[in-house]
C-alpha cells in the first residue's frame, strides 16, 4: 500500500471515530510527553490501532495520538513519534504532520530533546528554533508533488512561523521563565555526533543539535500549517564537556525541567 493510501485509511478511521475538531498538533519529543497527561476529556488511540500507521519503538515514547482539551483550546498530541533513524521512510516519518492537516489542525507544536552545541546553553535550558538546518541527507518532499497539498518548491524562509515565535517570547517574560533562541541542527542518528561534527556544526550555525523535527516542519511547511519549534537542551552535544552521552542523561533532564516545560507550552497553547 503507498503512503498515501495508508494516510487516507488514517484519516478515514480517525474521522469516524472521533467528533472533536483539534486546532493545534503537538509532537511531544523524548521525555516530553507528559504534556499529553495534562489534556482534559483526552480519547486516546494507540498506534495500534490506527490502520496505516506505524508504532513507535523508542524508550520515553509511549505511541498514542491524544485528543482533547488544552487550556481552553482544542489539541490533538502525538505521545511519541517516528524517526528516520528506526527504519521507517521520510513519507512515514511525517505522516502524522499530513493526518494532523487533513483533520482540521492549523498550527503545530513541534518539540524535542536536543544537545547544546552553543556553549552558553546549559542543559536544562528551552530553546525557541528560530530556524534549522537540515543534514538528513535527503528531504521528506523528494518524489511526486501533490500541487493540491503545497508547491513544487517550498519557501522554508520563515519555516518557524514569526507570530507564534513571538509569542513564545512573551510567555517567556510573563511567566519568567528564561528560553533560548536559536539554529536547531537535524541528523539522522543513531550515533549521537562525534566532537569534530559538533565543532563543525557550531561552525555552520547551529546552536542545538537532535535527530527529528526538521522533516516534519518541512512537511508542515509544505502543507501551510503554522510551525513553533521548542527543544529541550537535554545535554551538551559531543567533546563540550568530557563526559559520554546517553539516553539516561536526555531523559533525567527532561524530568527534570518538565514542570517548567509544562508551564511554558500550556501557555503558549492558551494563546493560540
Ligand atoms: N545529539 C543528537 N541528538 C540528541 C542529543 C545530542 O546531543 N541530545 C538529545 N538528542
Amino acid at each position: 500500500m503507498s503512503t498515501l493510501e495508508k494516510l487516507k485509511q488514517a484519516e478515514k478511521y480517525l474521522k469516524e471515530k472521533i467528533s472533536r475538531k483539534p486546532k493545534v498538533g503537538l509532537i511531544l519529543g523524548s521525555g516530553l510527553g507528559v504534556l499529553a497527561d495534562e489534556i482534559s476529556e483526552a480519547i486516546v488511540i494507540p498506534y495500534q490501532d490506527i490502520p496505516g500507521f506505524p508504532t513507535s519503538t523508542v524508550a520515553g515514547h509511549k505511541g498514542q495520538l491524544v485528543f482533547g482539551n488544552l487550556e481552553g483550546t482544542e489539541v490533538v498530541a502525538m505521545q511519541g513519534r517516528f524517526h528516520y533513524y528506526e527504519g521507517y521512510s521520510m513519507e512515514l516519518v511525517t505522516m502524522p504532520v499530513r493526518l494532523m492537516k487533513s483533520i482540521g489542525v492549523e498550527s503545530v507544536i513541534v518539540t524535542n530533546a536536543a544537545g547544546g552545541v552553543n556553549e552558553a546553553f546549559k542543559p536544562g535550558d528551552l530553546m525557541l528554533i528560530q530556524d534549522h538546518i537540515n543534514m538528513f541527507g535527503t528531504n521528506p518532499l523528494i518524489g511526486p508533488n501533490d500541487e493540491e497539498v503545497g508547491v513544487r518548491f517550498p519557501d522554508m524562509s520563515k519555516a518557524y512561523t514569526p507570530e507564534l515565535f513571538e509569542i513564545g517570547k512573551e510567555v517567556s517574560n510573563e511567566l519568567r521563565i528564561p528560553v533560548k533562541e536559536g539554529v536547531y541542527v537535524g541528523n539522522t542518528g543513531p550515533t549521537y555526533e562525534t566532537p569534530a561534527e559538533i565543532r563543525m556544526l557550531r561552525t555552520l550555525g547551529g546552536d542545538a543539535v537532535g535527530m527529528s523535527t526538521v522533516p516534519e516542519v518541512i512537511v508542515a511547511r509544505h502543507s501551510g500549517l503554522k510551525v513553533l519549534g521548542i527543544s529541550c537542551i537535554s545535554n551538551m552535544a559531543a567533546g563540550i564537556l568530557d563526559q559520554p552521552l546517553t539516553h539516561e542523561e536526555v531523559m533525567e533532564t527532561t524530568e527534570r525541567v518538565k514542570s517548567q516545560f509544562l508551564s511554558f507550552v500550556k501557555e503558549i497553547v492558551k494563546r493560540l
